[in-house]
């Protein structure tokens, strides 16, 4: 959605702030012996305790609240009775829906210490985030945003995983524009203030390339190499964006 009126900003704000008290609540609760079910009903409950409803069950009736992917998954791995251990990278991807409005936002997070590829892997992701929003403003075509990303993956020797990218967001989860976290010369749309996205490079330590599991939602890397996800809601303006769900 392109937000017109500064009712829709502070409702969109809302939203953010609720899928940020979820994420650091549930970024807490992260340990070795936790399972992913526990860590989706932490989150859980600070969304209940503010009236709001998870996006992706509203939306695509996925079987839990948050997505929570661990390792070689990448994104939309289902709650369950997996038990983290020590070396494991977790993605929380947390989309919410409250008074009509959505907000979305991913991190990685790692059990105790991690594999140095992994810990370099992580911070790659968020590094790509951020050289990206160098060029997230108006006036410039989406694809830069991706061209941004895989410039900023590609030097520290990983891959974007071409499948998966950002997308508009507001009034339902995926709304247009796609956002690529490459050069698509197809995303040649032009960021308009006001436009409210996802900016959110996926990446891997392989090939990028993937597979959907049996169970039909998680999406995991064909090679089983790690998986790292960072992600934020920003509104589009002339200078710097703002970030509806950072801290
Ligand atoms: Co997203």
């Amino acid at each position: 959605m392109s937000i017109n009126t500064p009712e829709e900003l502070e409702k969109l704000k809302a939203a953010g702030v609720i899928v940020r008290r979820m994420l650091e609540a549930m970024k807490k609760a992260v340990r070795p012996g936790v399972t992913t079910a526990e860590l989706d009903e932490t989150g859980a409950q600070v969304m209940r305790e503010h009236g709001a409803q998870s996006a992706p069950q509203l939306v695509y009736k996925f079987p839990g609240v948050n997505c929570i992917s661990v390792n070689d998954e990448a994104v939309h791995g289902i709650p369950g009775e997996r038990v983290l251990q020590k070396g494991d990278l977790v993605k929380l991807d947390v989309t919410i829906e409250k008074d009509g409005f959505m907000a979305d936002a991913a991190e990685t997070v790692a059990v105790e210490e991690v594999a140095d590829e992994s810990q370099r892997l992580m911070a790659c992701a968020e590094r790509a985030f951020h050289k990206s929003m160098l060029v997230a403003r108006a006036g410039y075509r989406v694809s830069e945003i991706g061209r941004a990303v895989e410039k900023e993956v590609r030097r520290a020797g990983f891959s974007v995983i071409r499948d998966l990218g950002g997308h508009g967001i507001g009034r339902t989860i995926h709304e247009a524009p796609r956002v690529p976290n490459f050069a698509d010369p197809q995303a040649n749309d032009i960021l308009t203030e006001g436009l409210v996205i996802t900016v959110e490079p996926i990446i891997a330590a392989g090939s990028g390339r993937i597979l959907v599991a049996k169970d039909g939602w998680t999406v995991c890397t064909a090679d089983r190499r790690p998986s790292a996800h960072y992600e934020h809601t920003l509104v589009i303006t002339k200078g710097e964006p703002l970030l509806l769900t950072a801290a």
